[in-house]
């Protein structure tokens, strides 16, 4: 992904975050049907599109002189993007304490633990994610931060979020000369979309974009939360990142539906992802049918389905 900045920074397993493989699904999609392209980010060293969003975040930090080498960066977690800073954060000489919970997969803990990771666990009681735990959780952080040499991340606020993610999308224009007629993206913070978005922009394409998000807690369609299962989207009826107006449209996919198809794109194209990934192929082939042939989709395998086993999507 080349060194932000030119800061000489992105060394080490660092330099191998991004330049992941663009693959066309071959098998799934109708005959007749546009043309359907998927980014492979669990090629990343941590098996998720979040390694971009972490060296965008420290190295910034850094850059500006808002945390030196061996300072404490701090944020609470699910693990997808704790693990993404904790692997950063170890090449970069910082120290990274992650605020989790028991709620949350333990190779997770694991993940971030391996990299070096303080993980302190926040107690859920019986195993579920509610907003109680969240707040607990992210008061912790916030609190942890206040101390001498922390930093919090802020995964949920910081500028270089979305800037980590603009190199997705200038491979891609890369990748697939003219660029994509549409980009289907899978809205958690929001992040992921905008940063895609602006980088494919800055190389020339403007593709129509598609918002994408569980049909059980259609945030951006119906601002109505609801209990679901697809790990780290649906996040917030305002995700922070977020400028509708760059929307055509929202699609709201049925979970179950996207499950299957993590199944069925494992066995039959040899793509392996997580809910959100399913999410995203499901808007990517209803583009595809609707726009006929001639025209090209992109969508994004947000992280690897490795993090999955052991889950209810793969058992
Ligand atoms: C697996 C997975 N998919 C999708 C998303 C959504 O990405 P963003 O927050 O950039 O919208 C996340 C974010 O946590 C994630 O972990």
């Amino acid at each position: 992904m080349g060194d932000p900045g030119g800061s000489g920074r992105v060394t080490g397993g660092l330099a191998a975050i991004g330049r992941t493989p663009l693959v066309r699904l071959e098998h799934l999609v109708p005959h007749g049907a546009a043309e359907v392209w998927v980014k492979v980010e669990g090629a990343n060293p941590t098996g998720s599109y979040k390694d971009r969003m972490a060296v965008a975040v420290l190295t910034g930090a850094l850059e500006r002189g808002d945390v030196e080498p061996g300072d404490t960066v701090v944020e609470y977690t699910g693990g997808s993007t704790g693990t993404a800073l904790a692997f950063v954060a170890g090449v970069l000489g910082l120290r990274f304490t992650a605020v989790f919970s028991d709620a949350f997969s333990d190779s997770k803990r694991q993940a971030m633990e391996a990299f070096g990771a303080t993980v302190l666990v926040e107690p859920s009681g019986d195993g579920t994610i509610t907003t109680e735990l969240i707040d607990r959780m992210r008061q912790r952080a916030h609190a942890l931060a206040e101390a001498p040499h922390a930093y919090y991340a802020d995964q949920f606020g910081s500028p270089d979020v979305p800037r980590g993610y603009a190199t997705m999308g200038a491979e891609i224009a890369e990748q697939l000369p003219g660029g994509p007629d549409v980009l289907c993206v899978a809205v958690g913070t929001g992040g992921a979309l905008m940063g895609t978005l602006a980088g494919l922009r800055a190389s020339g394409a403007d593709p129509a974009v598609v918002a994408v998000e569980p049909a059980e807690s259609a945030l951006l369609t119906t601002g109505v939360p609801g209990a679901h299962r697809v790990e780290g989207v649906a996040v917030s009826v305002d995700p922070p990142f977020l400028d509708r107006t760059v929307l055509r449209e929202v699609r709201a996919i049925e979970q179950d539906r996207a499950f299957e198809m993590c199944r069925t794109l494992a066995r039959t194209e040899g793509v392996f992802g997580g809910g959100s990934t399913g999410l995203n192929v499901c808007a990517a082939i209803d583009e595809a049918v609707a726009l006929g042939p001639g025209h090209r989709v992109v969508t994004i395998a947000c992280d690897s389905g490795l993090k999955y086993l052991g889950g209810h999507i793969y058992s």
